[in-house]
């Protein structure tokens, strides 16, 4: 089965052909950064124009690059959720388009349930029961996936995502947006220990995490410095913060692992991207003899494959959209539509 994939809920648009859930038979993407790294962050506004010109091109670009027309489309997946919404409403609107165009099922995808299915084109012989760390800009999120559309959230961030903690930071020691990728690079030049910064603890909640706390630390630490006219040593101070956003997602990851008995931790979106987390989450896999899937940095982040991935599964268990589908900001992750 060919699924024609549409991801647009952040600043990437992207469209796949995933065959049977597996086999990624082209992946396009054009990537918006750039553009909001003038800005800091991502404008919505501007994401949302940006997928609004991209979107049709690439969709024919995708067809071309897996070597199939319109007519071996069998289905269209889409993220119809959580996003910034102005941006997910026109990957959800050209899609139902093409669905209708074509006469073929539409089947909406959850977007962290796409970027753990990115797992299933990366090892082939992956299957549930396993647990998730979802882990990216707009998300973090300890998940049970108990089979491929059932899902539940053990444990979550109360305030931040990990990668938006990530931004924040980055964006204080001046490096660009997204900031994830060059605190790691700034990060690797350092052994770090110089700062001490917090770690969070949810009463009542082990598996809850918070990052804000992080976040206003390294945000004093360099206002502190600017006003006192000292030098930051942003490397230490890169390697330190991400050494503590490892602390609060690894252990945890780990404690759900224990009260689950769950044999298998899969790592997911764009903060698993991240080399000290990828080292820790290793270390401690290979400490309680469970296995570790973390997927290929090129499927950490935004992509149309995992939509087509997980859409595969979504169909399969029957979850179809009507023509009246709508997109979604937010979305418990459990919801089956
Ligand atoms: O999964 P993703 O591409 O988009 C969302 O669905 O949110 O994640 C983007 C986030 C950004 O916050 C980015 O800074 C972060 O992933 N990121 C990283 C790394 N690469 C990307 N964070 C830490 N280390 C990295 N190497």
């Amino acid at each position: 089965m060919n699924i024609l994939a549409f991801e647009s809920s952040c600043d990437e648009t992207a469209v796949a052909v995933v065959r049977d859930g597996r086999t990624v038979l082209s992946d396009a993407i054009l990537s918006q950064a750039d553009m909001h790294a003038l800005y800091g962050g991502v404008v919505p506004e501007i994401a949302s124009r940006k997928h609004v010109e991209a979107i049709a091109g690439l969709s024919d670009q995708a067809l071309a690059d897996a070597g199939i027309t319109k007519k071996d489309v069998d289905a269209v997946a889409v993220t119809y959720a959580p996003g910034l919404i102005g941006a997910v409403l026109v990957g959800v609107s050209f899609a139902k388009s093409v669905a209708y165009a074509l006469g073929v099922p539409l089947i909406p995808v959850h977007h962290i349930r796409g970027h753990i299915a990115a797992n299933y084109l990366a090892f082939p012989d992956l299957e549930p029961p396993f647990l998730a760390l979802a882990i990216s800009g707009g998300n973090t999120l300890i998940v049970d996936v108990r089979d491929y559309t059932d899902m539940e959230i053990l444990g979550a961030t109360r305030d931040d995502a990990a990668g938006e903690c990530f931004d924040k930071a980055a964006r204080v020691l001046g490096l660009p947006y997204p900031g994830g990728k060059p605190m790691d690079e700034l990060a690797r030049q350092s052994s770090g220990g110089k700062y001490d910064l917090p770690r969070a603890h949810v009463d009542g909640a082990e598996l809850d995490m918070s990052f804000s706390g992080l976040k206003t630390a390294v945000v004093n630490l360099a206002h502190n410095a600017e006003q006192k006219g000292e030098e930051l040593d942003a490397a230490a101070l890169a390697r330190d913060f991400t050494r503590a956003v490892s602390d609060e997602l690894v252990p945890r990851a780990m404690r759900a692992m224990e009260l689950t008995g769950r044999k298998k931790l899969v790592a997911a979106g764009g903060v698993a991207a991240n080399s000290v987390i990828r080292g820790d989450l290793e270390a401690a896999c290979a400490r309680a003899g469970v296995s570790l899937y973390l997927p290929p940095l090129r499927w950490c982040g935004d992509n149309g494959a995992m939509i087509g991935a997980q859409g595969y599964y979504e169909y399969l268990a029957g979850h179809t959209a009507g023509l009246d589908l709508n997109a979604w900001a937010t979305m418990d992750l459990g919801t089956n539509m």
